[in-house]
């Protein structure tokens, strides 16, 4: 919704998600055939799909805290 959401660049960030800590990450241990990996989810990441720690950066410059998925083997 247009409330949700707003109009500004910097209102399409994450607002509400986990905003108590100060960088969301999640860790899921899967067999994915490849040693731990952090995944981007904050879309910067020269290295896309692969985090590169652009995502401080972009929390620094747009309050926000996302953070990388990181999948780790078993
Ligand atoms: Fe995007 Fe780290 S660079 S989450």
């Amino acid at each position: 919704s247009e409330e949700f959401w707003g109009t500004e660049p910097r209102r399409l960030i994450n607002k509400y998600y986990s905003k108590h800590h100060d960088v969301v990450t999640d860790r899921f241990t899967i067999d994915t055939g490849i040693h731990t990996e952090a995944i981007c989810r904050c879309w910067k990441s020269k290295k896309f799909p692969f985090c590169d720690n652009s995502h401080k950066y972009h929390n620094k410059f747009h309050k926000d805290n996302v953070g990388p998925l990181t999948l780790k083997r078993p």
